[in-house]
């Protein structure tokens, strides 16, 4: 009797522990497949942006229940200070081991195209073009740049390039021929003219004013040699005769209305009906639009905004 009463008691000791197993093997299992839901379950970003210098904190945005134990980290290289599009992965991970990778795009964007010459040569334009610095000179795709991000030196000009005054002249012949007279009314300026002119500027209508349409010394295009006025310097020259025909036939001698109507947060300067720059054939064309001008900032995907 006292043997049975003490098999009995080993069998319960036995479907104790066995139990005790059981409960604890179902509690695991249960644990790992709610963990597993966890990393299943997280919803993380697929594209992230940032301006160029400003890191963010990639991570920050991942929506995922923070009492669960999960190690996220980012796989892949990338660089805040540099202007680019970045391919990386999010790899989850939780306690039991389980892993999830999610891939995503970090984004790192300038506004200020001055900004995109840092990192590795050759500098490109946010619209891929090549910039290059030649002697403190800006081209872009071969082109000469001088607005108010691009800035020429202060020795840099000495009068109209012979390739801007050959093509004035073929301009201005086929104008008269159409009965138009077109002359240049001021052609190259120094850096020092500038100086002065846009002083004076800012002494009768401040910085903010003159900003408007004279461009400080430096930022002038006609320091660069390939630009001229015509005619009249000032609005009323809008709509004349001679700027209609100049509007819809400069592009045919390579020269573009530099400053278009509407393109003023572009260009950064207001319309100019009397402003034209050469800038060859193939390209004045192409920026013709036909009549519909582009300006060179969006054409090749730049600013005009000065740095200080
Ligand atoms: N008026 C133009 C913007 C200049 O000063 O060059
Ligand atoms: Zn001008």
């Amino acid at each position: 009797m006292k043997r049975k009463r003490k098999k009995i008691k080993k069998q319960l000791w036995f479907f104790l522990i066995f139990f005790v197993f059981l409960l604890l093997g179902n509690f695991c299992l249960t644990r790992k497949k709610t963990l597993e839901k966890e990393v299943l379950n997280i919803i993380c970003p697929k594209e992230l942006t940032t301006e160029l210098g400003k890191a963010i904190d990639l991570i920050k945005n991942i929506e995922y229940d923070k009492n669960t134990k999960i190690d996220i980290h980012v796989e892949g290289d990338y660089d805040f200070n540099r202007v680019g599009e970045y391919s990386l992965y999010y790899v989850i991970k939780d306690e039991n081991g389980n892993e999830k990778k999610e891939p995503f795009l970090l984004k790192v964007i300038s506004y200020n195209d001055a900004d995109i010459t840092i990192g590795e040569k050759p500098y490109k334009t946010s619209k891929g073009f090549k910039i290059e610095e030649i002697d403190g000179v800006t081209y872009i795709d071969g082109t000469l740049i001088v607005n108010k991000t691009y800035s020429l030196p202060s020795t840099y000009g000495n009068g109209l390039t012979e390739e801007t005054k050959t093509a004035f002249q073929k301009l201005r012949a086929a104008a008269l021929l159409d009965g138009f007279d077109i002359y240049i009314a001021s052609g190259f300026r120094s850096y020092d003219r500038q100086v002065t002119l846009y002083n004076n500027y800012v002494q009768r209508d401040g910085i903010e004013g003159a900003d408007t349409y004279s461009a400080r010394p430096g930022h002038s295009e006609h320091q660069s040699g390939l630009t001229f006025d015509v005619n009249e310097v000032s609005d009323k020259f809008h709509n004349t005769p001679e700027a209609n025909w100049l509007e819809n036939n400069c592009y045919k001698y390579g020269f573009i209305l530099r400053f278009p109507n509407g393109k003023e947060k572009v260009t950064g300067f207001k319309y100019e009906s009397w402003h034209f720059r050469y800038v060859g054939e193939e390209l004045a064309k192409k920026l013709f639009n036909n009549g519909d001008w582009i300006t060179l900032e969006e054409y090749f995907g730049i600013s005009s905004v000065y740095q200080n």
